[in-house]
């Protein structure tokens, strides 16, 4: 029996089809690569020594996805694919909503016409809007997005509750990440945004590599201890692996579970540009600039629950994911360069 993973060509696709490999699961990907390189996968098989078995698909193509299932014998889905940058989704509301929900409505059919009733879902700590307290268990009420993707994320947790609740064959767990950054540690796969990068640390290594003259920090008057957002870093490759312990709880037939994937750890944007340089050894020039509309204060989690339940904690610290992300960019300044 196989793992589909949807938009595995991406940046936490990638990587978390590396951990299942790793720990002997069988494979099949399916990508549009509306954001991604089928290169990516072309280096995963590096990395693992075993071709990535892969099917150029859109999830929102029926007859597409019937002929995966009808193909290979899939058991779970690790759900990724769908289109994720905050700003584009204010411009772009209806191709986020129709990609994101519409898509997941698709593959939801064809998975339950094909019986296989076991999903993972990428969800997002945005779905708890700004936050009612920190650390943020997942008991915290799911607050108010600022922007339409992070309302596909709420809506799709709100859906797949749903389906679940009316039919206890399925198993869907909610994965909400915090921050994801940092590579794997052979350099071959990480984050390759396209045009200029949205989020912090591949801001960071692209001021670091030159392609930008400085970062702009938004805003340093937050009620924070130096004054900068705070947020909770994760390294990719932990929250890849924390998909391999979900697909173990799926197959004790979970029902319905929801975790946070994140460190516990807050740490600011100038905590994050000191630690980049520290450990990379280059300078990050920065400017202060206003904040970023719909930005919160602070937003970390507590990743207790993870632990109890899956067995999983992230092991990397900031440093590994500084160094991590700077290999990455170093070695492929231009990603995968295609
Ligand atoms: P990514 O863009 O690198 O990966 C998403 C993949 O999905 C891409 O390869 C893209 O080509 C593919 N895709 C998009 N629409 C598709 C469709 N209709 N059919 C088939 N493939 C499609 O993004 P990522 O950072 O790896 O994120 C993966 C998932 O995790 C996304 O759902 C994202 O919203 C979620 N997430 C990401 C972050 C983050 O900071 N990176 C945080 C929280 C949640
Ligand atoms: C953002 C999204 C969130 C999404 C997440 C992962 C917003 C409002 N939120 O979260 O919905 O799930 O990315 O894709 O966009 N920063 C700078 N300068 C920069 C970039 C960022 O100072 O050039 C600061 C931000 O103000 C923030 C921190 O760095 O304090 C982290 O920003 P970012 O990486 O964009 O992540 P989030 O804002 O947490």
């Amino acid at each position: 029996m196989a793992i589909l993973v949807t938009g595995g060509a991406g940046y936490i696709g990638s990587h978390t089809v590396v951990e299942l490999e790793n720990a002997g699961y069988d494979v099949v990907v399916c990508d549009n690569l509306s954001n991604s390189s089928k290169k990516s996968l072309e280096r995963v098989a590096e990395i693992t020594g075993k071709e990535v078995k892969f099917y150029y698909a859109d999830i929102r193509d029926h007859e597409k996805m019937t002929e995966i299932f009808e193909k290979e014998k899939i058991d779970s889905v690790i759900h990724f694919a769908g289109l994720k940058s905050v700003g584009e989704s204010v411009a772009k509301p209806w191709e986020y909503y129709e990609n994101n929900i519409s898509g997941t409505l698709v593959l939801l059919d064809v998975m339950k016409k094909h019986g296989c009733k076991n999903m993972i879902f990428s969800s997002s700590a945005t779905v708890y809007g700004d936050p009612a307290f920190v650390p943020i268990t997942e008991d915290c009420p799911k607050g108010q997005c600022t922007n339409p993707y992070g309302w596909t994320k709420s809506m799709l947790e709100q859906i797949l509750s749903d389906i679940q609740k009316a039919d206890n064959e399925w198993n869907i767990v909610l994965l909400r990440y915090f921050n994801p950054i940092g590579a794997h540690k052979s350099g071959l796969i990480g984050e390759n945004p396209n045009g200029i990068p949205n989020n912090l640390m591949p801001y960071v290594t692209q001021v670091a590599v030159g392609k930008i003259p400085y970062l702009g920090v938004f805003g340093n008057d937050y009620d924070t201890h130096d004054g900068t957002g705070v947020r909770d870093y994760i390294h990719v490759v932990d929250l890849a692996k924390g998909h391999v312990k979900a697909i173990a709880k799926i197959e004790e037939k979970c029902g319905l579970k929801v975790y946070n994937l994140g460190t516990g750890n807050g740490y600011s944007v100038l905590d994050i540009v000191k630690n980049f340089e520290e450990a990379t050894g280059v300078k990050v020039p920065y400017k202060i600039m206003p904040r970023r509309p719909g930005d919160v204060a602070e937003c970390y989690a507590s990743a207790d629950k993870a632990y109890r339940e899956l067995g999983w904690k992230a092991e990397n610290g900031i440093r590994e994911m500084c160094e991590d992300a700077w290999r990455w960019q170093k070695n492929n300044p231009n990603g995968f360069d295609d």
